[in-house]
């Protein structure tokens, strides 16, 4: 796994776009997968300047979303479908055909089988922009996840229901169970670009960075894979 030390938060973004828009140079109609959240804003934002320029047409990119609440109506604005819809696939003109997404209500046993179906017939995933967890997971493949899991339903860890219940208001009301690509479904991607940003990231990263591959820690899959790029931004960076 490569480190690239950010000079600020957004050249975090500057960098990781900078990724996005070559592996759609070399292939438009290529197959990203992309997270929510706080970390990928500035990406997004990158993203969105460069569309607007005219210097990137991303409207054959192929999306598939990270991970996704399970229970919630197909319509609530809080779904991470309707939030990459809003922030990006929209402001980049592409349309919902190419978002490869989780359907809330989708049956528990078969939704997994049903995205990693879709992914095959796209030819897999070119590049896999993911945030690390403040608990180290990917997606939501939460401390535990074997690293050769697929894409499945899943309990949310504690510490992701009390770091996701800034969206929903009280601890109470975040779903506590989720879909996401599992850590195998992510190590098979072509690229891995992994994002920490923030002073809450930075002992995760430290820990990441010092740890050897274990379930314990989602994120050090990374660890094995022949072309994963961890960005940190000086924030979130560990001394050294
Ligand atoms: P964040 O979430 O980008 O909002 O910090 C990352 C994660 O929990 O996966």
């Amino acid at each position: 796994m490569d480190i690239v030390r950010a000079d600020d938060a957004d050249d975090l973004g500057r960098r990781a776009a900078r990724i996005v828009m070559a592996t759609l140079a070399r292939a438009p109609d290529a197959t990203l997968v992309f997270p929510v959240g706080a970390t990928p804003r500035g990406l997004f934002a990158r993203l969105i300047g460069e569309h607007r320029a005219g210097r990137l047409d991303a409207s054959r990119a192929r999306v598939v979303l990270l991970d996704e609440y399970a229970g919630i109506t197909r319509d609530d604005r809080r779904s991470f479908a309707a939030w990459l819809r809003r922030d990006l696939l929209q402001p980049l003109d592409i349309t919902a055909d190419r978002l490869l997404a989780f359907a809330p209500n989708g049956d528990r046993d078969i939704e997994g089988s049903r995205i990693e179906a879709g992914i095959a017939a796209w030819g897999g995933i070119d590049l896999a922009v993911l945030g690390i967890g403040l608990n180290g997971h990917l997606g939501f493949n939460e401390p535990g996840s074997p690293a050769d899991s697929r894409a499945r339903r899943v309990a949310l860890a504690p510490e992701t229901i009390a770091s996701n219940a800034r969206y929903w208001g009280r601890a109470e009301d975040v779903p506590p169970h989720g879909f996401t690509l599992g850590l195998g479904t992510l190590s098979a991607a072509r690229r891995v670009v992994v994002l920490a940003s923030g002073p809450a990231k930075r002992s995760i990263v430290q820990r990441l960075l010092a740890d050897v591959p274990s379930p314990d820690l989602p994120a050090s899959v990374a660890h094995r894979h022949p072309a994963a790029t961890l960005i940190v931004d000086p924030d979130a960076a560990p001394p050294g």
